[in-house]
């Protein structure tokens, strides 16, 4: 939480001298506390905060629908059902894990490839988990 303690200062009517707007700080911070409702979003946030944190990319559901959109510059190469076109691989029938892990492996630079670095580069952990649910979804 930020607070401005000059801005606090002036609506509790203090100067702002150092030891009252520690003072004043702790008051106001106690009163917050105190109340029900900031203790539940606040125990709220650390428990999606532990969620996610136990989760990580793996976890982040993808939306079929959505990875469908998102794979239109995809089929050039990779198929317009996943299938692969020429010598570009196949992704119908992997699953979501395998795509979010060959991607965030091609964004991050571990794996090399010359024309996928810069495709992965553009997608977001959500873009990955919908294509991968997308993929997922279709037959090999
Ligand atoms: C211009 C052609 C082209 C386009 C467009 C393209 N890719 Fe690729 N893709 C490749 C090539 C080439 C490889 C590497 C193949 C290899 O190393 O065997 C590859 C590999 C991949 C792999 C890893 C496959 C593996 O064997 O590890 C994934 C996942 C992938 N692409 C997803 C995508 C997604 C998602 C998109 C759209 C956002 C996309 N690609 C767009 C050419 C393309």
């Amino acid at each position: 939480m930020k607070l401005n303690l000059g801005a606090i200062c002036r609506m509790l009517g203090h100067e702002p001298t150092h030891d009252r707007v520690q003072r004043d700080t702790r008051r106001l911070i106690g009163q917050v506390n105190e109340e029900p409702a900031m203790k539940l979003s606040l125990l709220t946030s650390v428990a999606m905060l532990a969620l996610l944190g136990a989760c990580g990319v793996a976890c982040a559901a993808g939306d079929v629908q959505a990875g469908k959109a998102k794979t239109a510059g995809c089929a050039g190469c990779h198929g317009v059902n996943g299938e692969g076109v020429g010598p570009f691989p196949p992704l119908a029938g992997w699953s979501e894990t395998q795509i979010v892990d060959a991607l965030q492996e091609l964004k991050s630079g571990k794996l090399i490839d010359p024309v996928m670095n810069p495709m992965a580069n553009m997608l977001s952990d959500q873009d990955m988990a919908d294509i991968g649910a997308y993929y997922a979804s279709l037959k090999k």
